[in-house]
């Protein structure tokens, strides 16, 4: 497997603070890579970078081959390498289909021109972003919830919904931000599901920050650990926890 997500040598510092420092990780294709670490280890930061939402200082970035350092977050967006957002409070009261088809296509129904001067065109299309959002919705198993406010939605559903935007958009690889913050335990297991579906039936890479170890532990392989912005181990989950050096920065020196 070859690299998909390359992050080279990047620093990023806020202030006097160098949050990121020197970090190099690789994301393989077809893989679905964990990113752990204690609180204010940087992660957060990192997919930022990645996903072109904050520049970096130093360092390179590349996605399938492609320098994309700096690319904002629209562009990355259509290549393909992606993150989910929680559902804005503007969108809460429209369903679930409708959040759905919101998400940002190719859609000439976009120009104004197509609108006028070819309405049949623009209505095939909008037919044809609808039966694609109610795919998704039938991957997910969210039909029973296709035409309910997104806001009405339970914590997993919401999330489930998160993952269907991303699906709408054809991504090649999509970073997950803490999804597992707040689902409720079957719910959560829906998630993780779905998350190994969509990696073996449509081949997504993906990479996931995760405060839940069992989520890390059923869905991720390998698993970086990030601290103090640099990487300190990868490897198997399991090497991971045996790793004496991991232990001590999660739980400090008294836990042996
Ligand atoms: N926009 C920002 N401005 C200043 N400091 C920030 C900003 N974002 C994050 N930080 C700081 O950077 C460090 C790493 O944060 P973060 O990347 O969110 O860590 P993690 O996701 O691993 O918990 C923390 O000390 C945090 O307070
Ligand atoms: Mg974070």
């Amino acid at each position: 497997m070859s690299s998909i997500i390359d992050v080279r040598n990047v620093s990023k510092s806020f202030g006097h603070l160098k949050v990121i420092n020197d970090c190099s990780i690789q994301v393989k294709e077809g893989s679905i890579t964990g990113l752990i670490g204690p609180n204010g280890a940087g992660k957060s930061t990192l997919f930022n970078i990645i996903a072109g939402n904050l520049p970096a200082d130093e360092g390179s970035i590349h996605f399938a081959g492609e320098d994309i350092t700096n690319t904002p977050a629209d562009q990355l967006f259509h290549k393909g390498l992606l993150r989910t957002f929680q559902i804005a409070h503007e969108f809460s009261s429209m369903t679930s289909l409708e959040n759905l088809m919101m998400v940002p296509g190719n859609q000439s129904g976009e120009s104004i021109i197509n609108t006028w001067f070819k309405p049949g065109l623009v209505r095939s299309e909008e037919l044809q972003v609808r039966q694609r959002a109610l795919d998704v919705i039938d991957f997910l198993s969210l039909g029973h919830v296709k035409n309910e406010l997104a806001g009405n939605l339970s914590g997993g559903q919401k999330k489930l919904l998160e993952l269907g935007r991303t699906m709408m958009a054809n991504p090649r690889v999509v970073l997950l931000d803490e999804i597992a913050a707040g689902v409720n335990r079957t719910l959560l297991q829906d998630l993780i599901a779905n998350i190994q579906r969509l990696n073996k039936e449509l081949g997504y890479t993906f990479l996931v920050i995760e405060h839940d170890m069992d989520m890390i532990a059923r869905l991720c392989n390998p698993v970086i650990v990030l601290a103090q912005g640099a990487v300190m181990i990868e490897g198997t989950i399991e090497e991971i926890q045996n790793n004496a050096e991991v232990v001590e920065a999660y739980f400090g020196p008294e836990v042996h």
